[in-house]
């Protein structure tokens, strides 16, 4: 594989999203100055959003295939650092620590040393620990009724939400946002739900604004990141022993809830979980088997 210049990368970038080099330019090589000029959620999402494609992937390419790295392919993570310093930003936030770790491994390809990767090896399942898996995601049941008496301390509450948060997503762009809402506190807000209200709800919402880091972003690519994240916590919920139920919005209940909290503009409040201790065992609801859901696969490869 050759080195690819910086232009060519652009080009492939810039046929890709259906736009010119130039609006591709235009869009994401921002001056020191219009950095400084973002708010801090935008500045932090494009910081996440230049590193995974400016940094990360190029330079994980040139570890894996042993190519080189042009010197010039750290200058929009280092602009971006430069201006990360004059804003006043903390190093101890995650995209700082992020940046500089990739960074650090770019700049080992541009000397033309190897970079190891295997320290972030997983440790990977063995048998047993597999069969707990497929426990986790074949034994989760959507839960519509809670034991009440049980209180769900916020802690495991955050356990499931974190697990959220590291739902795959699309750019890195990470604009999952949460309301935490408890019913016996807040009682009524989610009135209209067609399943009684879980004490503890929820509320998935996306900060837009992350977007704005990546305005090329297909469409769907939003709703699939909370999609992904709402997954995560389902499946999370049930493995710390949590009933969940996965809910969808009335507009009637989503402008309640924009209404009573003074939601701002820049958060879409996508969809809700409830959850609480399960006091349900619902049958599972069976799924059609794999065989039916493949409507197309390639004929194996006999040369291999
Ligand atoms: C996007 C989405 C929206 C859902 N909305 C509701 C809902 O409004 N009310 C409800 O009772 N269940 C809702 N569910 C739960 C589904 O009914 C449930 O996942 C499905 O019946 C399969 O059951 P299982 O989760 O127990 O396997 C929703 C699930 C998803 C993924």
């Amino acid at each position: 594989m050759s080195e690819k210049s910086k232009d060519s990368v652009t080009e492939d970038l810039a046929r890709l999203f259906g736009v010119t080099a130039e609006e591709l330019t235009r869009l994401f090589v921002l001056s020191e100055e219009q950095l400084m000029e973002l708010n801090e959620v935008e500045f932090r999402a494009r910081m996440r959003e230049r590193c995974h494609h400016t940094l990360e992937i190029p330079t994980y390419e040139s570890a894996y295939f042993g190519t080189p790295l042009p010197a010039d392919q750290t200058e929009t993570v280092e602009k971006m650092l430069r201006v990360w310093d004059r804003r006043g930003l903390s190093h101890e936030l995650v995209e700082y620590r992020f940046a500089t770790t990739i960074l650090g491994y770019a700049k080992k390809r541009i000397a033309g040393e190897p970079v190891d990767l295997s320290v972030h090896e997983p440790k990977w399942l063995t048998p047993e620990e597999q069969e707990v898996f497929e426990r986790v995601i074949y034994q989760r049941r959507t839960v519509r009724q809670w034991d009440l008496k049980r209180y769900v301390d916020d802690e495991l509450i955050d356990k499931v939400l974190k697990a959220g948060l590291w739902g795959p997503h699309g750019c890195n762009l990470q604009s999952i946002r949460y309301m935490v809402i408890r019913e016996d506190v807040e009682p009524g807000l989610f009135e209209g739900s067609d399943v009684p209200g879980g004490p503890v709800h929820v509320v998935v919402m996306q900060d837009r604004r992350c977007y704005d880091a990546n305005k090329l972003m297909p469409p769907f690519n939003l709703l699939l990141d909370c999609g992904a994240a709402t997954q995560n916590i389902v499946l999370a919920a049930h493995a710390y022993g949590l009933g969940g139920c996965w809910l969808t919005f009335s507009d009637v209940m989503r402008e309640r809830l924009i209404k009573h909290y003074s939601i701002p503009e820049h958060y879409d409040v996508v969809t809700y979980v409830d959850m609480g201790w399960p006091d349900q065992s619902p049958c599972p609801i069976w799924r059609c088997g794999v065989e039916e859901a493949v409507v197309y696969r390639s004929l194996p490869n006999k040369k291999k």
